[in-house]
């Protein structure tokens, strides 16, 4: 089966072709490259000993996706290619629903139009707003509180009136907690430009010495320490999630909607301590004021993945802190030789 995978030079979907591979697909990564790296790709070809179909494209170019197509005889698509800074959203509403609202629209029209109707979309924790309990549940009421979580929600519903209309659709909403780790070679991993916006990325910048100190966003929160609690999943697990969604797509008559998440939440101070063990190295904090948008708990109930694609995540918060900071310290300017 060859898969079509949107964005598969970023941090998900460089690791989701690991497993792609492994499990004996044939990949072809499709990516504008406005937020990765053609290094992350020569690495991950490093990584499973072969070379790997890359085109360079935008998904809101028609002509650049017919030609895939053309080209291809592709069986699904894995659709990964966004932008996902919640604060930029926030400055360019015009940009992200340009690029992830209208980019899944060309990509949904040209794959119509050479009957190719499998996609696994990725969603996220964040259309669950401010949950009123946790864990949380596939059927938790939605809403999203920037442009970013809105580009999900509409693309989610969008998705769902695609299949109203056609049913012949097979369609998988996989919705993330916080992916954090990376592949267990530390050859590949999270590369942020910039500030890191995520807290593990800014606390592994902040454990090799590129930030002095981390800002703990609140400690007054209703947590058993009072700073956020998180459903931190590892990336590799996440990736696996995708697998075995494709394992099932052919068969669905329905739109499946899955989180995927642990169903355990940690604090910030909580994963302070745990980089802090795995690292051997300090990670100085302060605390600083709530961040503007911020819930104080989000985890997943996974009862539902586990349920329908036998799917569970295997590692726990040691692993993810221990591999996060391998890459990182192998990597310390990401994919670039200086910063
Ligand atoms: P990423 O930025 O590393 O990867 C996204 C990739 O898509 C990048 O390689 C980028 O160059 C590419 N891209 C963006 N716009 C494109 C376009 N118009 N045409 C072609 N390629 C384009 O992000 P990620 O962390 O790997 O996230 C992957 C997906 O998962 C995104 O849709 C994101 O919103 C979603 N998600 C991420 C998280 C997270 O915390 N990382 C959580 C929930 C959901
Ligand atoms: C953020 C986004 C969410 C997106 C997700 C994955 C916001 C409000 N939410 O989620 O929409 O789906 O990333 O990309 O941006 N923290 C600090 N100091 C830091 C960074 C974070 O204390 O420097 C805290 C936060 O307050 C939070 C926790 O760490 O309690 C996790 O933050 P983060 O990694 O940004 O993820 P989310 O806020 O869950």
């Amino acid at each position: 089966m060859t898969i079509l995978v949107t964005g598969g030079a970023g941090y998900i979907g460089s690791h989701t072709t690991i497993l792609l591979i492994e499990a004996g697909y044939d990949v072809i990564i499709f990516d504008n490259f406005s937020n990765a790296s053609k290094e992350s790709i020569k690495r991950v070809e490093k990584i499973v000993g072969q070379n790997i179909t890359l085109i360079e494209g935008d998904i809101r170019n028609k002509t650049d996706l017919e030609k895939v197509f053309e080209n291809y005889s592709i069986d699904a698509v894995i659709h990964f290619a966004g932008l996902k800074a919640v604060g930029e959203s926030v400055e360019k509403p015009l940009t992200y629903y340009d690029n992830n609202i209208y980019g899944t629209i060309v990509l949904c029209e040209t794959m119509a139009k050479y009957n190719c109707k499998s996609i696994v979309f990725s969603s996220s924790a964040t259309v669950y707003g401010d949950p009123h309990t946790t864990p949380i549940k596939e059927d938790f009421p939605l809403s999203a509180t920037n442009p970013y979580g809105r580009s999900k929600l509409f693309i989610e519903e969008m998705l769902r009136d695609l299949h109203l209309s056609d049913n012949t659709w097979n369609i998988v909403l996989l919705r993330y907690f916080n992916p954090v780790g990376a592949h267990s070679s530390a050859t590949i991993g999270e590369a942020p430009q910039g500030i890191p916006n995520n807290l593990m990325p800014f606390i592994a910048q902040t454990a090799v010495g590129k930030r002095a100190c981390l800002s703990v966003f609140g400690d007054d929160y209703d947590t058993h320490d009072g700073t956020g609690v998180r459903d931190y999943i590892h990336v590799m697990d996440l990736a696996d999630g995708h697998v075995k969604a494709l394992n099932i797509i052919k068969k669905l008559s329905e739109v499946m909607t899955i989180n995927l998440g642990t169903g355990v939440g940690y604090s910030v101070l909580d994963m302070v301590k745990a980089f802090e063990k795995a690292s051997k190295k300090e990670v100085p904090y302060c605390i600083a004021p709530r961040r503007a948008g911020d819930i104080a708990k989000c985890f997943a109930d996974p009862t539902y993945a586990k349920e329908i694609l036998g799917w569970e995540a295997q590692k726990g918060l040691e692993q993810m802190c221990e591999d996060s900071w391998r890459w990182q310290s192998n990597n310390p300017n990401g994919y670039k030789e200086e910063d």
